[in-house]
């Protein structure tokens, strides 16, 4: 099998030719996205493997198909940034990884929610300097709090059941309700009552027409004055302008985000060296109590392994034409 990646990084190159050695597949690794301009570059390749940021949208899915190309292979969970039905359309097949580590995300949700609370980043800054004050530095106890959950799926109850550890009451809500969510002491709320009484707000549901800008205005305005809001999801969940809006009144009083709507033009690159164009995203940066990752909740030895694995192995059940477990439709 010829595998050609889009949007890849050494260290994609690392864990895949590691996990390739069971396979002996042959891989092409390119680091540009996929978009309309570049799917050209897929020409002869059997398989295409990308990444959340790479647009699969009919335009180029059409030229994959043009080129050959029978099968994405998606090295992630998400699949917003596929059109399934053009894929169907053109008998392209699409396989993803559902699960690698929920832990990884799960954790580091847990991490922006320490960072921001009892504002280790800037601590860290401020003794490398000398200054051993610490005014600015109060935070509160995680024991005690509430915290709600949206979509209690592997990411949202893996991280329920730390909060659990640290004595928090953990509300959630899903579209389904799980008798794994209830087991491990989540009480199951609907959306309002889940606004109304959370300390912190924690969304691990999916990116979907129903859940886009899930947080607006009118949800914000719900919340609890001083709430803390927590994205490890996806960025396009968040109605950015209503979260600036929020923080600026201060019904918003904590910010962490690991992912952001319009995160394709900015995330996984090196800017240092220019001037960010994006006036939004800098408004953000502006807030000393918003702290932001440029999507790396996932990024672990253990997930990028597991990744590499279940990619290979999804390709490998193609190759064989045996039942896609992993297919998307
Ligand atoms: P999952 O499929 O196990 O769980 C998602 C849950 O959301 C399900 O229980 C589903 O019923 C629920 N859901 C769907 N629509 C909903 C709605 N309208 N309201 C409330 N809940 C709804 O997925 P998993 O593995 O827990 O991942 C969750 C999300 O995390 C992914 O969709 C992806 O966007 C994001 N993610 C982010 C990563 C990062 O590096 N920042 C890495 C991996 C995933």
């Amino acid at each position: 099998m010829n595998i050609t990646f889009f949007s890849s990084k050494p260290y994609d190159q690392q864990f895949f030719q590691e996990a390739n050695q069971a396979y002996n597949y042959h891989l092409k690794f390119l680091e540009p996205h996929l978009h309309k301009s570049t799917a050209v570059l897929a020409k002869g390749t059997d398989v295409v493997c990308v990444f959340v940021n790479d647009a699969v949208n009919a335009e180029v899915l059409e030229e994959l198909a043009a080129q050959g190309v029978r099968l994405i292979a998606l090295r992630c969970a998400g699949y917003n940034n596929v059109d399934l039905v053009a894929a169907a359309r053109l008998g392209i097949k699409v396989v993803r990884v559902p699960a690698y580590s929920p832990y990884s995300v799960a954790e580091h949700t847990i991490a922006l929610i320490l960072t921001l609370n009892r504002k280790t980043h800037r601590a860290y800054n401020r003794v490398r300097e000398g200054n051993f004050t610490l005014s600015g530095l109060m935070g509160f106890d995680l024991h005690g709090r509430t915290v709600g959950i949206i979509g209690l799926g592997k990411i949202g109850l893996a991280t329920a059941r730390i909060l659990k550890g640290f004595g928090c009451h953990v509300l959630g809500y899903d579209i389904a309700e799980s008798e794994e969510s209830t087991s491990i002491g989540v009480d199951f709320t609907d959306l309002d009552t889940l606004y109304k009484r959370s300390d912190i707000v924690s969304l691990h549901c999916p990116l979907t027409p129903e859940t886009y800008h899930i947080i607006n205005e009118h949800s914000i305005g719900k919340m609890k004055k001083g709430v803390m809001l927590i994205n490890t999801s996806r960025g396009a969940l968040i109605d950015t302008k209503a979260v600036i809006k929020g923080l600026k009144t201060g019904q918003i009083s904590y910010l962490g985000l690991d992912v952001y709507e319009e995160e394709a033009d900015l995330f996984f690159e090196d800017y240092s060296g220019i001037v960010i164009q994006d006036d939004v995203f800098m408004r953000l940066l502006s807030f000393n109590n918003v702290l932001i990752t440029g999507h790396q909740a996932f990024f672990t030895s253990n997930a990028l392994s597991k990744i590499a694995e279940v990619t290979l192995q999804n390709i490998s059940d193609f190759e064989k034409n045996v039942p896609l477990k992993n297919a998307v439709s």
